[in-house]
């Protein structure tokens, strides 16, 4: 193995990326780094490639094109101990029809869409409904099936890719065409920045997200119900049979849905209350209120036997919190490990789910001449044992 700084090793890459070639590069630990390798081709036989990104205390990322999807995420534990606290797959092939969008992007809309249609002003359009009678994450082929175009870059604040993707007019039924763009960031402080930007040229709706299934107990942890999370939102939005949300804004106070301290997953989830039943768990967006340019603390989780911390930072109204309530073992990740009930939870920032169709709910629309933005920070640390 090669050991070649930073900037020689993203040049080189870019170069023999550029050259169709590539070339796994390693620096010391002492300092960050970035490869681009093959990894596999789509169902189109187009090429997908992997990214690698770490930083110099040993967090790394591995990003492939298909889906501009999270394959692999080690953080050290307490103790020093790196670990893999991400869901997924060894190879690219699983992604195309197994994955329940683990680490993926989704777009063009993150969540669901009522009746699979929503209008803007006196145009109508309708959407393929792909879960159920509704939309969700962007049909039958979302932006989490697709191949984006991988640019690394390098700065002094860290090392990092742009994933770039064209989403015709018509898309799934949407209107417009929309250039998207995500950017993943490694920073020297631990954190991952995600970045979304995205133009139109009609009036449309965006609405992007990361889709990531954490373990933070590591590859062989077993579920998350362990894992204490803090939610720092009053209200959240309860959902019909179909989690299309009815539009109220419900008080977490007194239900099974207060986070506001820090709780174990599994502390109510058996609750009996309706809503636990309508999501078979947590499926439910928080209300997390304000739209700011900049991200504020969204989500925290603790798990103890590591001390491994994920804190969650987002400059959007909403937070999706799903408790993996649809894993139940038949899917075989990574090492061939099966994927039991609830061994992974998403924390989503986003829109709130059929915004579109929610008045009352901050607008998802983008229209001509303005531009999308919307940051998510995953911030990784560690507790000390208390
Ligand atoms: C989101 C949804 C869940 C589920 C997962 C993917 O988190 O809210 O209902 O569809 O995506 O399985």
């Amino acid at each position: 193995m090669k050991r070649v700084p930073v900037v020689a090793a993203v040049a080189a890459a870019l170069v023999l990326a550029a050259c169709g070639g590539s070339e796994e590069h390693t620096a010391s630990m002492s300092r960050p780094f970035i490869t681009q390798d093959p990894f596999g081709a789509s169902p189109d036989g187009e090429p997908i490639d992997l990214v690698t990104l770490r930083n110099a205390n040993g967090v790394e990322v591995r990003i492939m094109s298909w889906g501009a999807t999270v394959v692999s995420l080690r953080t050290p534990d307490r103790d020093g101990n790196a670990d893999d606290i991400v869901l997924g797959f060894d190879s690219a092939e699983p992604y195309f029809t197994r994955s329940p969008y683990f680490g993926s992007t989704i777009g063009r809309y993150a969540n669901r869409i009522g009746g699979a249609r929503f209008s803007i002003g006196a145009e109508a359009y309708a959407l393929t409904a792909n879960d159920g009678a509704n939309h969700l994450h962007g049909g039958t082929r979302g932006w989490d099936k697709v191949v984006w175009r991988a640019e690394p870059f390098h700065n002094t604040d860290g090392v990092g890719v742009v994933y770039r993707h064209t989403s015709p007019d018509g898309d799934q039924g949407y209107p417009g065409t929309v250039e998207a763009a995500v950017t993943y960031w490694l920073r020297p402080d631990n954190s991952l920045a995600i970045d979304y930007h995205a133009t139109t040229d009609k009036p449309t709706v965006v609405n992007m997200s990361h889709h990531g299934y954490f373990n933070l107990g590591g590859s062989s942890a077993d579920d998350i119900l362990g894992h204490e999370l803090t939610i720092p939102a009053d209200r959240y939005t309860p959902v019909d049979a179909g989690l299309i949300p009815t539009g109220e804004l419900a008080p977490v106070e007194g239900t099974p849905f207060d986070f506001r301290t820090a709780t174990a997953i599994g502390a109510r989830i058996a609750a009996d209350h309706p809503q636990l039943a309508a999501g078979r768990g947590y499926d439910h967006n928080w209300v997390i209120g304000r739209v700011s340019p900049e991200p504020a603390l969204v989500a925290r989780v603790v798990e103890p036997t590591t001390g491994r911390v994920l804190e969650v930072e987002s400059t959007e109204p909403g937070l999706q919190f799903y408790s993996g309530n649809f894993l139940d073992g038949t899917i075989a990740g990574k090492g061939g490990r099966a994927y039991g009930h609830r061994s992974g939870f998403c924390l989503e920032p986003q829109h709130y789910p059929d915004s579109p169709n929610q008045p009352s709910f901050p607008s998802p629309e983008l229209r001509p001449g303005e531009e999308y933005r919307s940051r998510t920070v995953l911030r990784f640390g560690v507790a000390t044992k208390s």
